[in-house]
């Protein structure tokens, strides 16, 4: 088969990541240097390694090393700055994290070799109390001067003392023109860390001392916003409007992410936000023109914004550098290339354990359909590997939420690296016995409308449950987005406004392929690539699968099995349905230290051999 070859008909020289492929030829707009320059990362979830099934984001951390370096020169060369920023959720979601023990040894290595200027925490990285550990004692340190956080404190490990995680805030003056910029690192309202840190929400903590003198102080030419909050956000409207009620003119640059999209808004002529995808797809470009210096007022009218999407590939980087294969690699950025190679290496990340017939989507194809991942799930690899005998051989349903499933599968080998990409959670099964299914049903109803029943729940009791979707369909539950998921009717769909997902381009060069065509509040001309554009389709938050059920079976009552994260939504939606069981008291643990991830992958290596 092709793919048997796959790695061997690309010379190391053309991507950093020997395996990765060669990206495609798409048409390019070019990138409005100005004054002050940006580059933007978010949401990396640890694919420093770029995207080794997908053309358009092949390119590596290295390659981005290479590319920020020449940009700098570049910029500065004409006497104007760059910045370099990234806004967290840099753990979990990717094998070069969550593969090696501890987490993150790897990732943390290659990361430290980017230069950034202004770095922010993620909800990731404080979910378990040593990923934050990590986070004080290593990355921080790593990016002493750079990282802020404006509203996160953590129990020191060794003092056990409350502190912030970095500081506040930086005001700092840029090398080449002396813009004076006061720059702050917020993440949103989040409440699902674990208790060694706090996160003091926005709102609150703009009405703090240092917060206000920050605001206050007159020799500001840029505020610089960092965060990892959505673009469109109260969170963000808060800082905004704070800001402006002291200072009515000085630009404000925002810098967001947590939904995974491509996004840019504007709060008033002088204020705009860009949020700049997801999983090294996009490295986001922002100028602005126009800024007052400290020697003094700018001459230009202004300020004048400029947005661009870099699809992360090394077409893409050679084509904004004006270089080529042989010029664009610079010694550090080969090294770290090399470093993301070894590490790959060590972790076995391309050891292959199947071979996918065809590619699955999460949400290029709706629900139900043959080519979705859920089908799959469903009619496949539930309905067969969830028929044990420490249950007995009743009918069973199996219910899991969609979010469960973090990536599409893509036809070719199925690896190390694919099983930690679709599959990070390790979240196990239980189940519940004879419950009848219309009672099931009833169930699902209730969790697939989870936007609007169990919000209000939620609300109500002050209580806060993760989305049970994909973060790119549901996540935030700020009331910004929050209409866009309200109620659905499956299988119907609709289009999002500017949420797009990508795919692996397989056309020869020269044509335009399908991905990202981003609608923001400039217009639909923010991507760097011409891309065609792909439909997106919605899915239910939950997918049940029938096990051992055939048509002769009655479907009177069943097992319930379930995936243990939406254990909590159950017990709630149980309540809906009038079903008296508290899951967890009554649930029981099934296949005992198996994961869901473990039950895919083993379902691979017995069903996806490769020929
Ligand atoms: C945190 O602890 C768990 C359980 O021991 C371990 O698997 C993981 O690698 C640790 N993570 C970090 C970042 O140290
Ligand atoms: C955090 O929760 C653990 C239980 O998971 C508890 O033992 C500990 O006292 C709590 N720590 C704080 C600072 O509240
Ligand atoms: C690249 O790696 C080589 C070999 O380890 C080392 O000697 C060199 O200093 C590194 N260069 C940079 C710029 O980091
Ligand atoms: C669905 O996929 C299977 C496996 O690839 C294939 O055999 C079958 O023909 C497909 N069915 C439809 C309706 O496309
Ligand atoms: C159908 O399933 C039931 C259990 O639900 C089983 O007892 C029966 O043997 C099955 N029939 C066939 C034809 O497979």
């Amino acid at each position: 088969m092709w793919w048997s070859v796959l790695p061997f008909l690309f010379p190391s020289a053309l991507a950093a990541q020997p395996a990765a492929p060669a990206p495609i030829r798409a048409p390019l707009r070019d990138l409005d240097i100005g004054q002050l320059n940006f580059l933007h990362t978010t949401d990396t979830h640890g694919w420093l390694a770029g995207h080794l099934q997908e053309p358009s984001f092949s390119a590596d951390w290295g390659d981005y090393v290479s590319f920020a370096a020449h940009m700098r020169e570049k910029i500065e060369a004409q006497g104007r700055d760059l910045l370099v920023i990234d806004t967290g959720d840099r753990v979990e979601g990717n094998g070069l994290y969550d593969s090696s023990e501890p987490k993150g040894v790897y990732l943390r290595e290659i990361l430290r070799h980017q230069h950034v200027d202004v770095m922010t925490s993620g909800n990731h990285e404080l979910y378990k109390q040593n990923t934050s550990e990590a986070e004080l004692l290593v990355t921080v340190p790593c990016f002493k001067g750079s990282y802020l956080a404006s509203n996160i404190d953590i129990y020191h490990p060794k003092t056990e003392e409350l502190v912030p995680l970095a500081p506040r805030y930086k005001k700092f003056t840029t090398k080449q023109q002396g813009i004076r910029i006061v720059a702050f690192g917020f993440l949103f309202d989040f409440t699902g860390n674990y208790n060694n840190t706090v996160v003091q929400r926005v709102e609150e903590t703009i009405k703090e001392d240092w917060f206000q003198e920050a605001i206050r102080d007159k020799e500001v030419d840029l505020f610089l916003v960092a965060g990892h909050v959505p673009a469109r956000s109260p969170e963000y409207k808060a800082i905004f409007t704070e800001i402006r009620s002291i200072r009515w003119d000085t630009p404000i640059q925002f810098f967001g992410g947590h939904e995974h999209i491509r996004d840019y808004t504007k709060y008033d002529s002088k204020a705009v936000a860009l949020a700049s995808g997801r999983f090294m797809e996009t490295v986001g470009f922002m100028s602005i023109d126009g800024l007052s210096t400290s020697e003094g007022p700018s001459t230009a009218a202004g300020p004048v914004f400029k947005r661009r999407y870099i699809d992360n590939n090394l077409h893409s980087y050679y084509h904004h550098t004006g270089l080529d294969e042989d010029s664009f690699p610079t010694e550090k950025g080969r090294n770290v290339s090399r470093l993301i190679a070894e590490s790959r290496n060590a972790l076995q990340l391309d050891k292959i354990h199947g071979c996918a017939p065809r590619d699955l989507w999460m949400s290029r194809v709706p629900y139900p359909h043959n080519d979705s991942v859920y089908t799959w799930l469903e009619k496949q690899v539930l309905a067969d590997s969830l028929e044990d005998e420490s249950r007995g051989d009743g009918p069973a349903v199996a219910i899991l939420n969609t979010g469960a499933i973090r990536f599409d599968i893509f036809e070719g080998p199925f690896t190390q690296d694919t099983t930690w990409i679709i599959s990070p959670f390790t979240n196990g099964f239980r189940y519940v016995k004879d419950v009848p299914y219309d009672k099931v049903q009833l169930i699902m109803e209730v969790l697939n409308q989870q936007t609007k029943v169990m919000r209000r729940w939620m609300d109500e009791t002050d209580d806060h449950l993760d989305s049970l979707g994909p973060p790119a369909q549901l996540e935030h539950t700020g009331d910004v987005i929050a209409d866009a998921d309200e109620s659905h009717d499956w299988p119907a769909f609709d289009m999002v406004g500017t949420q797009q997902i990508p795919l692996a381009a397989k056309k020869p060069s020269g044509e335009i392929v399908p991905g990202y065509t981003t609608q923001d509040d400039a217009g639909d001309d923010g991507d760097d690539s011409i891309h065609s554009p792909i439909s997106f389709y919605r899915v239910p938050n939950c997918i049940q699968a029938l096990v051992s059920v055939n048509a002769s079976t009655a479907l009177e009552t069943v097992d319930l099995i379930y995936i243990d994260f939406i254990e909590p939504y159950l017990t709630l939606a149980a309540k809906f349905a009038q079903l008296d069981v508290d899951f967890a008291k009554e649930g029981k643990v099934y296949l005992p230290g198996k994961t869901m991830t473990d039950v895919i992958l083993d379902w691979v290596k017995a069903n996806w051999k490769c020929e």
